[in-house]
């Protein structure tokens, strides 16, 4: 644990336009500073820095944040990972309290990696500097074709052929044998050590910070007996199914372009970077994992596979790739001639040659696996069925439910099934993997997010004053994409705008923020969106003693998702205060309009939207109800929303949002 008043010591020092300044060139614009977006390709700078507010925002990419989340996102460390860089780098001492086992711990992975990190060396030095490396290793490396510039970035080397030569090195050294026995590089059968990798061309594994974790040794021989590939075991610091070869050397190019391609072999992702294609991983012959697809997902929602064009490779493409689409990622697959992997082919065409055939190609995974199965099954309808069960499983897998329609609109289509037919067994599957799910955890399930408040604003209606119960307008009826909720959403992040900039100033004889409050719950309108919920509770558990939230209050806070709305909405606001309404789509008198007008303003426009949304919901109703005795009740409770909204609409002298 690092104690708060060194965190707090860090924000005060680490000055975000000098954290940001060392990777990006920023210029002076009014009182912000601009640059080009570290987090994804720009020509044009879109990168807007607050040395007031102490944040960023990228009007282009929407990444925004503070000193420490910059750290955090662009070297993809952890929250304390963050703080160490920027203490090294403003000197400041960390006092750090960790138990003792933390302690032994981290003292293990530090002692690990340094082992890791002299093995690398050991391996590298052994290629350039010894007759057997340079012979060998450094010889199969260029007939290859591999330069010295990637045969340095992959810290490529060789290991001797030799039982004791890394056994003595370490010794000379003084590494501690346990150690590197820990790591597999030294093996130990029956009291007797041996070094494990011999007369192979060695392929340090890294992991995101760049620090090596394992190895990976091909033979030079051919005979097929001696496999091919040999790993370092797994170790402390190394579970292979969390990490993706190439992952580190890639993930700045793959954020940038917002695409990663997916290969099998290391030496494709050797080729590909000399090819000037950096956006490149591989899961090393083995399917992927979904640890594997979280950490592509943290750079991109976007994966090309790459395979071979024969049966093996097509299946293997087919097979690996509905875990990314649940993932809610957009997968495309690219079938590389018969005979070719990436490797040679990057080799054959060159880069342009290699992204004119991903270009031509590549295809969406959906459509691909679709035409294919088509394919393989014409005139054979047994085949047909099992094909539309296999692509319906597929389809089941894709969480947005826009995506999801769009994609059986097009199958049905290349089917040659009706859409209707699909969408009933895409449910039908989702619903047994509910159910498996749901059967799998025990009822502690918290309550969904719904879209609608559980307890609906009491807005008068007619039968409350005659002391009759009403039914409720069945809300959860209403159509699960509610246009109104998205106004919604929009008019509460105008709130926390507001919040945010002047929550102290009075209106009425109250803080406006108590205001607002007041004004809220006379009507029982709470708000849904769940950022906004969590921002709202914090300023009213300040409220509550006493205090009013400051902007500097949320802008550090330790949620990090809190911290970069909370970014997010500020800069929004300073640079596009005259592009808000087109934004937002919403009519905003902001320009020389007074704090206060606006608190008015928004407050009478939340109460509109929300009314309108009763009203669209009671339409529902009537069109849905046979009974003739609701459909009274509906009517009058519409005619009550009416006059509420047009009373409200005049008092706003605003149009109706709609
Ligand atoms: N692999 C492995 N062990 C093996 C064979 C393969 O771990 N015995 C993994 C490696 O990560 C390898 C990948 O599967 O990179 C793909 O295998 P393959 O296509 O056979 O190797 P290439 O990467 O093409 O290697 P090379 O070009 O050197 O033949
Ligand atoms: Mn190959």
């Amino acid at each position: 644990m690092i104690p708060a008043k060194d965190i707090e010591k860090i924000k005060e020092t680490a000055r975000i336009e000098e954290v940001v300044g060392d990777y990006v060139q920023l210029r002076n614009r009014g009182s912000n500073k601009l640059g080009l977006c570290p987090f994804h390709n720009e020509k044009t700078p879109s990168f807007t820095v607050s040395p007031a507010k102490g944040i960023y925002k990228c009007f282009g990419c929407g990444k925004s944040g503070n000193s420490i989340s910059f750290v955090m996102e662009h070297e993809q460390l952890s929250f304390p990972e963050a703080l160490r860089q920027l203490a090294k780098k403003y000197n400041i001492e960390l006092n750090e309290v960790q138990s003792e086992e933390a302690k032994a711990q981290r003292n293990l992975f530090e002692s690990l990696y340094i082992i890791n990190k002299f093995v690398q060396k050991y391996y590298s030095k052994n290629m350039l500097e010894s007759d057997e490396g340079r012979s060998v290793g450094l010889s199969y490396f260029k007939s290859r074709g591999f330069l010295d510039v990637n045969i340095e970035k992959f810290q490529l080397g060789y290991s001797m052929d030799s039982f004791d030569h890394l056994i003595k090195a370490a010794s000379a050294g003084k590494y501690n044998e346990d150690y590197l026995i820990k790591l597999g590089l030294i093996g130990n059968k029956n009291n007797r050590k041996y070094d494990f990798f011999r007369g192979r061309v060695m392929f340090p594994i890294h992991n995101l910070s760049g620090k090596v974790i394992a190895f990976a040794g091909r033979t030079l021989s051919s005979d097929k007996k001696v496999p091919k590939y040999v790993n370092s075991p797994e170790s402390e610091v190394y579970y292979k199914s969390k990490i993706l070869y190439g992952a580190y050397q890639a993930k700045s190019s793959i954020s940038k372009l917002d695409n990663c391609y997916l290969v099998e072999g290391y030496t494709d992702v050797i080729s590909m970077h000399q090819a000037g294609i950096e956006n490149v991983v591989a899961s090393s012959g083995t399917s992927l994992t979904k640890d594997q697809i979280q950490l592509i997902k943290r750079f991109t929602k976007n994966v090309t596979v790459l395979y071979d064009g024969d049966m093996a490779g097509i299946n293997a493409a087919i097979r690996g790739t509905d875990m990314i689409l649940e993932a809610d990622m957009n997968v495309r697959v690219v079938l590389l001639p018969d005979g070719e992997d990436p490797d040679s082919f990057v080799q054959a065409k060159g880069a342009e040659g290699f992204s004119e055939f991903v270009q031509t190609e590549g295809k969406d995974f959906v459509f691909f696996k679709t035409k294919l199965l088509l394919e393989q099954s014409e005139g054979d309808p047994v085949k047909k069925t099992a094909l539309i069960r296999s692509i319906v499983e597929t389809l089941a897998r894709i969480p947005d439910p826009i995506k999801r329609s769009l994609y059986i609109r097009e199958c049905s289509q290349l089917l040659k099934i009706s859409e209707q037919i699909i969408i009933n067994e895409t449910n039908k599957v989702k619903r047994k993997k509910v159910d498996a799910y749901n059967s799998e955890r025990e009822k502690t399930v918290s309550a969904p997010i719904s879209n609608s408040p559980s307890n609906p604003p009491n807005f008068p209606n007619p039968d409350i004053a005659s002391g009759k119960t009403v039914p409720i307008p069945d809300y959860q009826a209403a159509t699960p994409e509610n246009r109104f909720d998205k106004q919604i959403h929009k008019l509460e992040f105008e709130f926390v705008e507001l919040f945010l900039n002047h929550s102290e100033k009075p209106i009425a004889g109250v803080s406006s923020l108590q205001w607002t409050f007041n004004e809220l719950e006379e009507v029982g309108l709470n708000f849904q969106h769940p950022i906004c919920i969590k921002v709202v509770d914090l300023f009213k558990e300040k409220l509550s003693a006493g205090e009013i939230a400051t902007d500097k209050f949320f802008l550090e806070h330790e949620d990090n998702e809190i911290m970069k709305f909370c970014s997010n909405i500020l800069l929004n606001q300073q640079e596009v205060s005259a592009n808000w309404a087109k934004m937002y789509q919403i009519p905003v008198k902001q320009d020389g309009a007074s704090y206060k007008d606006r608190f008015v303003n928004l407050v009478g426009r939340f109460k509109l939207v929300h009314i309108q949304k009763l009203v669209d919901e009671n339409q529902e109703r009537i069109k849905n109800t046979s009974d003739p005795e609701e459909m009274g009740k509906c009517l009058q409770i519409h005619q009550t929303l009416l006059k509420y909204q047009n009373d409200l609409s005049k008092e706003l002298g605003s149009v109706i949002i709609r």
